[in-house]
């Protein structure tokens, strides 16, 4: 690749159709922002210098940038005067950073989510290898309507760019448009910048005036159509946006397909740009893998998950479950139903069943926790069985507390762990307990007293009421059937 590049993003734009607090580029799509997609394409192409143009709601974009790349010099365009403008921007901030623009000078834009780093650098190459002064990235698109046309001479080659609002009825009858981007010897830039004016039907300097003053130089430009027009497709709008978030899922599918990851149905599998999928991965219908979510191999996913930043271990099964930022062992079973929050992190070969919320717990090895119950702020040993219907009480209402269970515990049916509190290694508990205190190693711990049956409690305490009566008819028919059983004794004595 060239050896000195820079690239140009242009983000100052309004984003008036998106309707929206959040400024456009901000838009997420397959788990970036639309920008986000852009400078991952860019640094793919590792160019010695990333200018980024802000100006609307630079306040939200700004940072962004600077997170996603910090290398990125920020340039500000208070007004957004047009194209040509905020390049004129973004090059004296690349001078007073850098202090010199040269070789080769690319401009994209911040809203072409579906760009491929692949597709620019065959794009600046060409360029280079061309000697050209302007290379246009050009698309052949159906509806050519509000972009700028490709006027090209007899010969064919490229002659100027006219936008949509001063093009001539003919004019607007083709078809090759500018997408946008452009490749530019900067040494031309530098000198035909100040040269762009903004007589224009908006009044604006249009960037792509640099075509037509190219030309009346003698300089060389070129088109370098790009058979895959989505790629320069920017989002204008909600609907747009919703139709290349399609697109763009329907190309992670495909390239994740053909690395060797079963997708039952692609029409409701969604995975995000940063996900990472092993071979012999197998999604299920209905299942979204989002952020930063790693899957190893032979984990099967589905139906119906919606999976966050969460890591699967190989040979994992998740079923019906939401997780975020959460660990899977490899070769454990999740769900259906289950809730993984925050900083879970099941063991390999451990289990969390339906209707189980956990949350900053670490459940070991082969660890259980099969039915019904919340696991909040908790550490669970290896091989480790949580009874059905256990709430690990972490919040006291004003701090949380951690509850440590040891391994090989049993603990029984329908406990309450009020923490802080330690279960042992091999420890247990009865049903129902509520475990408050610690319980050493190999210990039960029982907390209900022995059972106590209060005798006519409803005939005295609830009179007149439909427990009564029932607890009358019950108490008439075994006082009749014990009247019976005593005659039968009687006559099978044979007493009279
Ligand atoms: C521009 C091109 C047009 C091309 C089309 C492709 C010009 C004059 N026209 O038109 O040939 O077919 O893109 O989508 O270049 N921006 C700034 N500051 C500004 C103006 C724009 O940063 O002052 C940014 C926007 O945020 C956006 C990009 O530049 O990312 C394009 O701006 P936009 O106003 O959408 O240009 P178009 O009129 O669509
Ligand atoms: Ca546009």
């Amino acid at each position: 690749m060239a050896t000195n590049l820079t690239v140009i993003v242009l983000a100052a734009g309004g984003g008036t159709r998106m309707k929206s607090k959040t400024a456009k580029v901000l838009h997420p799509i397959g788990g970036r922002s639309m920008v986000g997609h852009v400078l991952a394409a860019v640094r793919e192409v590792e160019p010695q210098r990333i200018v980024a143009v802000v100006g609307h709601q630079r306040e939200q974009v700004a940072p962004h940038i600077q997170q996603l790349a910090p290398e990125a010099v920020l340039a500000v365009q208070e007004t957004q005067d047009g194209t040509g403008h905020a390049v004129r921007i973004a090059v004296e901030a690349v001078q007073r950073e850098h202090g010199e623009v040269s070789g080769t000078v690319v401009v994209a834009y911040g809203d072409t989510p579906l760009l491929t780093g692949a597709s620019l650098r065959a794009f600046a190459e060409e360029h280079e290898a061309a000697q050209r002064a302007v290379s246009i990235l050009s698309g052949v698109v159906p509806e050519p309507f509000g972009y700028g046309r490709i006027l090209r001479n007899h010969e064919g080659d490229v002659e100027a760019i006219v936008e949509e609002k001063d093009a001539t009825a003919v004019q607007r009858e083709i078809a090759e448009i500018n997408s946008g981007i452009l490749a530019l010897d900067a040494e031309f830039l530098l000198e035909a910048l100040p040269r762009i004016g903004n007589d224009n039907a908006n009044g604006e300097y249009y960037l792509t005036d640099l075509v037509r003053i190219a030309r009346d130089a003698g300089l060389t430009v070129g088109a370098h159509l790009l058979e895959d027009v989505m790629q320069t497709e920017g989002a204008n709008d909600r609907a747009k946006l919703a139709e290349l978030g399609r697109e763009l899922n329907r190309r992670i599918l495909d390239r994740w397909m053909r690395e060797g990851v079963t997708i039952v149905d692609p029409d409701t599998t969604w995975v995000d740009a940063d996900v990472v999928l092993a071979p012999d991965v197998t999604l299920l219908p209905g299942t979204q893998l989002l952020g930063a979510t790693v899957v190893a191999e032979d984990a099967v996913v589905g139906p119906d998950c919606t999976l966050k930043d969460c890591e699967i271990g190989a040979g994992a099964k998740v079923v019906r479950a939401h997780g975020e930022l959460a660990v899977i062992g490899a070769g454990a079973n999740v769900g259906p139903f289950t809730y993984l929050r925050p900083g879970s992190r099941l063991g390999a070969r451990g289990k969390l069943g339906a209707f189980v919320e956990t949350k900053n717990s670490v459940i070991g090895e082969g660890a259980k926790v099969p039915h019904l119950s919340y696991v909040g702020d908790a550490e669970i040993g290896e091989g480790t069985n949580i009874g059905a219907g256990t709430i690990f009480a972490n919040y006291d209402g004003v701090q949380k507390h951690r509850t440590v269970v040891g391994r090989h515990a049993r603990t029984g049916a329908n406990n309450t762990f009020v923490a802080p509190v330690r279960l042992g290694d091999g420890a247990g508990t009865a049903g129902g307990t509520v475990v408050r205190e610690d319980v050493p190693p190999g210990a039960l711990a029982v907390s209900g007293g022995p059972q106590r049956n209060l005798q006519g409690w409803a005939e005295r305490r609830r009179p007149g009421t439909p427990q009564a009566a029932a607890a009358q008819a019950a108490a008439a028919e075994a006082a009749a059937a014990e009247t019976r059983s005593t005659r039968d004794d009687d006559e099978a004595a044979g007493t009279d």
